[in-house]
């Protein structure tokens, strides 16, 4: 069985800074309160005309150079994703036509903010099957285009990125790759955090238009409480799997959803502060982009090495969570 090894890791933020000075003109909000309950100050938002699949375009361009392979040559994309371009055809087709004019099989993934990781699992999995050699995971999302901009429990904490990454079958015995993976999820918490009309339970109309009901609605506390619990067992699960305890963790890369909740699992987890990577400040909450964002920022600061263990944990809509166990290096 080949393991799955990244081989290539690119991101994408837009130009364009909401600082928490901009939401006080938007709604009843400041930067104290918002700093000092999630920890972002500002998140970046992507231009009116820039899709979901053009971010992941400029994520996966500089994900196949990092890698040093044409597009052409990947044998799947999948692409996680909760803001899709449309709702059919899939952003992975969208997003294969710029990418190829050969023809490349692909699907998005929805799984909330742990998406990535999903697909990671996903991605992996048709590696060590021998099914694939070289699979593109995505990880987009435009969270401004189903943010509600009048409702402050919510408008302050989005932000709009993309990440992704190549996953190639390693050579036989190679210590590098995707050693262990987790995923979980409990539909009993499904609405919690949702985006109620524009599907098929509630398709669009006037009226649900007037409700702001294509907008994302969440119970922020009900949705705290879950991720306390969520992300420390995906940290330990995860390890479990790969035989490796939380000693052996060098880095943890958590989802980037609120820095007291990467708080409050750190120190459940009795882990040094040193290892949490946290980069929530400056672009809020990305969902399933902001893990990628959050390890090629320690690629470039030069604190991922080849040889760490890295582990990868979300939670997210679903409700959502999970991990993936990586020794970093290629
Ligand atoms: N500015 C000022 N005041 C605010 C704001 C704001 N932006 N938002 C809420 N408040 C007020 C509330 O109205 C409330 O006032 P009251 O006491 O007079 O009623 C007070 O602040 C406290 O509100 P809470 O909701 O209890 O605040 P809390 O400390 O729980 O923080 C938050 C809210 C930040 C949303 C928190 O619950 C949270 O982070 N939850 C988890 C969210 C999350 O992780 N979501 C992503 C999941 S991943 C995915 O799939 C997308």
């Amino acid at each position: 069985m080949g393991r799955a090894v990244i081989t290539g890791l690119g991101t994408y933020v837009p130009e364009r800074i909401l600082s928490n000075h901009d939401l006080e003109q938007l709604v009843d909000t400041n930067d104290a309160w918002i700093v000092s309950r999630t920890g972002i100050r500002e998140r970046r938002l992507a231009r009116d005309d820039q899709a979901t699949s053009d971010m992941a375009y400029e994520a996966s361009a500089r994900a196949l150079a990092d890698a040093h392979v044409e597009a052409s040559s990947l044998d799947f994309i999948i692409v996680a994703t909760n803001t899709p371009d449309t709702l059919f055809p899939s952003t992975a087709a969208r997003l294969q036509a710029r990418l190829s004019e050969k023809p490349i099989p692909g699907v998005d993934v929805q799984a909330g903010c742990t998406g990535w990781i999903y697909g990671l699992q996903m991605g992996a999995a048709f590696i060590e099957a021998n099914m694939y050699q070289r699979v593109l995971v995505v990880a987009s999302d435009k969270l401004s285009s189903i943010v509600d901009y009048e409702d402050r429990s919510t408008a302050v904490l989005f932000g709009d990125g993309a990440g992704a990454v190549v996953l190639e079958s390693g050579p036989a015995g190679t210590p590098f790759g995707i050693l262990a993976s987790y995923l979980n999820a409990d539909g009993r918490g499904a609405d919690l955090l949702a985006l109620p009309a524009g599907g098929s339970r509630s398709p669009a109309s006037r009226e649900t238009v007037d409700s702001r009901l294509h907008f994302l609605k969440m119970s922020g506390n009900d949705v705290f409480r879950f991720a306390v619990k969520a992300l420390p067992e995906a940290v330990e699960v995860g390890l479990a799997r790969g035989g490796l305890s939380l000693q052996d963790m060098d880095l943890l890369v958590p989802h980037q959803a609120n820095e007291r909740i990467i708080d409050a699992a750190r120190r459940q987890l009795n882990v040094a502060e040193h290892k949490v990577v946290k980069n929530i400040e400056r672009y809020g909450n990305t969902s399933v982009a902001s893990i990628p964002l959050a390890l090629e920022e320690v690629r470039q600061d030069g604190r991922l090495v080849d040889g760490m263990v890295v582990v990868l944990a979300a939670f997210g809509s679903g409700l959502t969570w999970g991990s993936t166990v990586v020794r970093w290096g290629k």
